[in-house]
């Protein structure tokens, strides 16, 4: 074994087959195993504590994964059929995120590591959301373009060859999840907003308010939503509405019968609701706009045909179906990973990790927590 810098790198005749994935860098807690490139489980567990506070406390996530981290990673081994001990590298999330949070899996996987005397590897959460396009076929030719939308970040990259790619330009305000969670908040959904709005969208019109689609300078990839989360503000505030509490109806409804449905649209609340999903298809569409015009004018100008999406947003449907479509019309290929794939989960991390180790490269044990960590 020699290493450079934080990185170990092991004779490739060491045979990496079974690798546990370790995600720990939010408010998901999440372990899965990847065998000879197949993803075997991937266990997920969402902290709904903070769901009160209308945000993520760092201090309730790190407690949260202290005491979820050891059942879920158990989880991931028995529903995979794999002992500890048939496990041939671990893979850790290290950074970006919240200090206290990547600390307890990186630890975690750290003395796992050292335990049953495997190598580990760090990897940064933001390439794996990229590779999570990998975990399925039919995956990009390089090189492809990649727009990771998440809630922490909105990012355009290129990326030139496996495990090498370039920054062309990211947000400069806030990330597209972060408006879709503060935009939630305003409408009174909840958190995380995103899926709620998403799905109220649907029955939408998207024209009812045209709020602003911020391009920023065409020759750039560089984001701003900050603008269209005023936009919707100050609306609300013009028109003198404020919505509470609507994600209660909203569950309620979904759960009902459809005898109980058109007995709620009777209802006055009907009025609120129609606003409602007419406001979320009117901020959606300013977001899929400004997303898919960038992606399209980078395509063009690097003369690239295939096109990945990555991060919590790219669950969208609407980001989906319209990019799906120009994409099309246009000639490119474009890919989206499973929706289990999108938001925080082990099994990116499992996937990315099996790429370095049969690349060669491990991590030495000092390797620590980067919550600032850039791709
Ligand atoms: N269907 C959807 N439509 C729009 N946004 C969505 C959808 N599903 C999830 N999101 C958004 O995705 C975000 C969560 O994604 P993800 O877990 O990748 O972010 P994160 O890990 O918190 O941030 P980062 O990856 O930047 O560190 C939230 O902002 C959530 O609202
Ligand atoms: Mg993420």
């Amino acid at each position: 074994m020699f290493c450079v810098g934080n990185n170990t790198y092991f004779s490739l005749f060491y045979s990496i087959v079974n690798i546990l994935g370790i995600e720990t860098s939010c408010d998901e807690t999440s372990a899965a195993v990847i065998r000879d490139c197949r993803i075997k489980s991937n266990i997920i567990s969402s902290q709904l504590v903070h769901r009160q506070y209308g945000g993520i406390v760092p201090e309730l996530a790190s407690r949260a994964h202290q005491q979820l981290i050891v059942p879920i990673v158990e989880e991931a081994l028995h529903e995979a059929e794999t002992k500890k001990s048939e496990l041939d590298g671990i893979a850790v999330t290290y950074g970006p995120g919240l200090i206290g949070a990547l600390l307890v899996g990186l630890n975690f996987a750290k003395s796992m590591a050292y335990g049953l005397k495997i190598p580990f590897v760090g990897i940064n959460h933001m390439e794996a959301h990229i590779y999570a396009n990998f975990i399925d076929e039919p995956t990009p030719n390089y090189p492809f373009l990649c727009l990771i939308v998440s809630g922490g970040h909105t990012q355009l990259v290129r990326v030139n060859a496996p495990l090498n790619h370039t920054l062309l330009g990211e947000t400069l305000d806030d990330a597209a999840g972060e408006a879709y969670d503060k935009v939630g908040k305003m409408l009174g959904l909840g958190f995380p907003g995103g899926p709620v709005i998403d799905n109220l969208a649907r029955e939408g019109d998207p024209e009812f308010v045209k709020f602003p689609r911020s391009y920023l300078d065409e020759d750039t990839f560089e984001f701003s939503f900050s603008g269209i989360k005023t936009s919707v503000l100050y609306w609300l505030r013009n028109n003198k509405i404020h919505f509470t509490n609507q994600i209660t109806k909203i569950a309620e409804s979904r759960e009902t019968t459809n005898k109980k449905l058109q007995t709620d649209m009777e209802e006055p609340s009907t009025n609120n609701r129609q606003l409602l999903t007419n406001l979320c298809a009117s901020f959606q569409a300013a977001v899929v706009d400004v997303l898919i015009g960038k992606l399209l004018s980078a395509s063009d100008k690097f003369s690239i045909k295939d096109i990945a999406v990555a991060g919590g947003v790219s669950a969208n449907s609407e980001l989906r179906k319209r990019l799906t479509d120009s994409a099309r019309e246009r000639g490119l290929r474009v890919f989206f990973p499973k929706t289990e794939y999108c938001t925080d989960n082990g099994a990116m991390i499992a996937k990315l990790g099996e790429m370095k180790f049969n690349a060669g490269i491990s991590s030495s044990v000092e390797l620590t927590a980067i919550p600032y960590l850039q791709l």
